[in-house]
């Protein structure tokens, strides 16, 4: 019989929920995965009935107010950190040290110094970690990635990656932890380009240098109301100042020497979650859309000029669609990206060795981000 893996979740919004889902859907599609989650604790701090809600849904025996009292349980193997990134170094670093394994959504630390002890703790410990970079997770991305490897473009010349979104479009949305610099520690920085670089890195390959710009739109809100999501109207009262910032736009130069742009803001109107990256080559060319995650358009191989892009519906075979669909071009959804970040790091718990984005990751992506608030900070070019 397949061994369990006894998890826990601290912070139980929507990723604490997305990955308590990802937990029991794993044996659905992964048969044979080498451990069984099973969700033995939840911890939350919020005033309404999400912890009702890990017993009564998602079937968790015991839940807690207090993170401490969930890390003292001996039944507890892995930890999913899942609260505001405030905190997550101190939370990571506990479950580390407790000798449980570590899946921690992005950014990790609010800063590279942050996400650096975490992963020192995780090191020194010798326990296995994930973390949440669930772009690179999606079967299109996996092809992408391999096309550039064979070098079906070509050499990489150029790269653009846009992760634009309305979350924070609106002037009435309420001021949530995302705003305020104490819980978030920036602001569309940690948020999407932590996404945006890691994506960029799996595909083409490191970021070397990096220049940038930032601005902030809105610079009030109303307050939240309770633990409110960030897509939720405030409420009444004074208008709180929003501290960090709503769009970064940069220019990259990767260590293969290709150039690139990055955009990206939490307050664009129309774009929903328009999260992308285009690829260009001397002789061919790639883009994806998370919005339509099951397609990737593909111009490849070519006689340089007169060429266009084709779409490419993902199919069995291409990264972990065949354990979701039977067959090519039957979407896939997003928590099912979580799935698979949960696939590898049971296995990499059950293994010994790691498979998929790991802290270690999230370490280059906050170096990123903070060569960025540098770059900002004193109108230059940094070096990574
Ligand atoms: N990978 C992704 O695509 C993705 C998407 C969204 C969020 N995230 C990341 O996930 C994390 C959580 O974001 P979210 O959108 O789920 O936020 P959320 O506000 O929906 O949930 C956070 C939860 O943490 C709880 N919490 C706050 N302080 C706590 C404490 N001290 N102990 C225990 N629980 C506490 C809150 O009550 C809330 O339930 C953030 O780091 C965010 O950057 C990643």
């Amino acid at each position: 019989m397949t061994r369990e893996l006894r998890v826990a979740v601290v912070g139980f919004g929507w990723m604490g929920q997305a990955h308590a889902r990802a937990y029991a859907r794993l044996a659905h599609h992964y048969p044979d995965a080498p451990r069984r989650p099973r969700l033995v604790a939840v911890a939350d701090t919020a005033d309404d009935d999400r912890l009702v809600r890990a017993r009564a849904a998602y079937g968790c025996a015991r839940t807690y107010a207090d993170w401490r009292e969930l890390l003292e349980r001996e039944d507890v193997d892995a930890v999913s950190v899942t609260g505001p990134n405030d905190i997550h170094a101190e939370v990571g670093t506990a479950v580390a040290q407790a000798g449980k394994h570590l899946w921690i959504e992005k950014p990790a630390g609010r800063t590279s110094a942050e996400t650096r002890a975490i992963a020192a703790a995780v090191d020194a410990a010798g326990v296995q970690s994930a973390v949440g970079f669930n772009y690179r997770n999606a079967p299109a991305v996996a092809r992408a990635k391999a096309l550039v490897e064979e070098g079906r473009l070509g050499a990489v010349t150029h790269v653009d990656v846009r992760f634009v979104s309305d979350y924070a479009a609106h002037p009435q949305g309420a001021l949530t932890w995302r705003f305020q610099e104490a819980p978030a520690g920036s602001g569309v920085l940690g948020d999407l380009v932590s996404h945006a670089s890691d994506l960029a890195r799996f595909v083409v390959g490191d970021i070397a240098e990096l220049v940038a710009d930032d601005a902030r739109f809105i610079a009030q809100r109303p307050p939240a109301v309770g633990a409110a999501s960030h897509f939720a109207r405030g409420g009444a009262g004074p208008l709180v100042d929003v501290e960090n910032e709503d769009y970064v736009g940069a220019l990259l130069r990767f260590a293969g020497g290709a150039r690139g742009t990055l955009s990206s803001s939490r307050a664009s109107v129309g774009e929903q979650c328009t999260y992308g990256i285009e690829v260009h080559g001397t002789q061919g060319a790639l883009a994806w859309d998370f919005r339509r995650m099951g397609e990737l358009r593909v111009c490849l191989d070519q006689d340089f000029q007169d060429a266009s892009y084709a779409t490419w519906f993902v199919r069995p075979g291409d990264g972990e669609l065949g354990a979701f669909q039977p067959g090519g071009g039957i979407a896939m959804g997003y928590d099912d990206l979580k799935v698979i970040e949960a696939e590898r790091f049971v296995r990499s718990v059950a293994e010994g060795k790691p498979y998929g984005a790991t802290i270690h990751d999230a370490v280059v992506a906050a170096d990123t981000v903070d060569a960025m608030r540098t770059s900002v900070a004193e109108r230059r070019w940094v070096t990574l």
